[in-house]
């Protein structure tokens, strides 16, 4: 008997504890990340910056190549299902391919 009283109040304090929590606020950084400027750009801005920051691009390693960017767009397109068109897809590997 003794037990349970132990259990209950042990909850009581527990539910309590609950209660008082408050919910957590903060700021994440802005994200001021840009494309690099080049021939394509604006396919690239209007088109990859919907899901995530830009920083995805910028921290790839340099020069991978158009075989590398052909892929990562159409895996945007495939696996994530961003609306790109075939235009698009073709003007933004190259530009990036050229400029990163
Ligand atoms: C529909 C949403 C969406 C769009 C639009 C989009 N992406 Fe992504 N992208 C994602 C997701 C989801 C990930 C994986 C995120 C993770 O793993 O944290 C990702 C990851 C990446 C990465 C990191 C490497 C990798 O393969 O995971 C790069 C680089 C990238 N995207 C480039 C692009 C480019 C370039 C475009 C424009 C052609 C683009 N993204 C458009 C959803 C999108």
């Amino acid at each position: 008997m003794m037990r349970l009283a132990t259990i209950l109040c042990l909850l009581s304090l527990m539910s309590a504890a609950c209660a008082s929590a408050k919910p957590l606020t903060y700021r994440l950084p802005e994200d001021k990340a840009t494309f690099k400027p080049g021939p394509g750009v604006d396919a690239a801005q209007n088109n990859c910056a919907a899901c995530h920051s830009i920083d995805y691009v910028n921290s790839q390693p340099p020069k991978r190549g158009k075989a590398f960017w052909d892929a990562e767009v159409q895996k945007m397109i495939k696996v994530y299902h961003a609306p790109i068109t075939d235009a698009d897809a073709a003007t933004i590997s190259a530009y990036l391919a050229s400029t990163y």
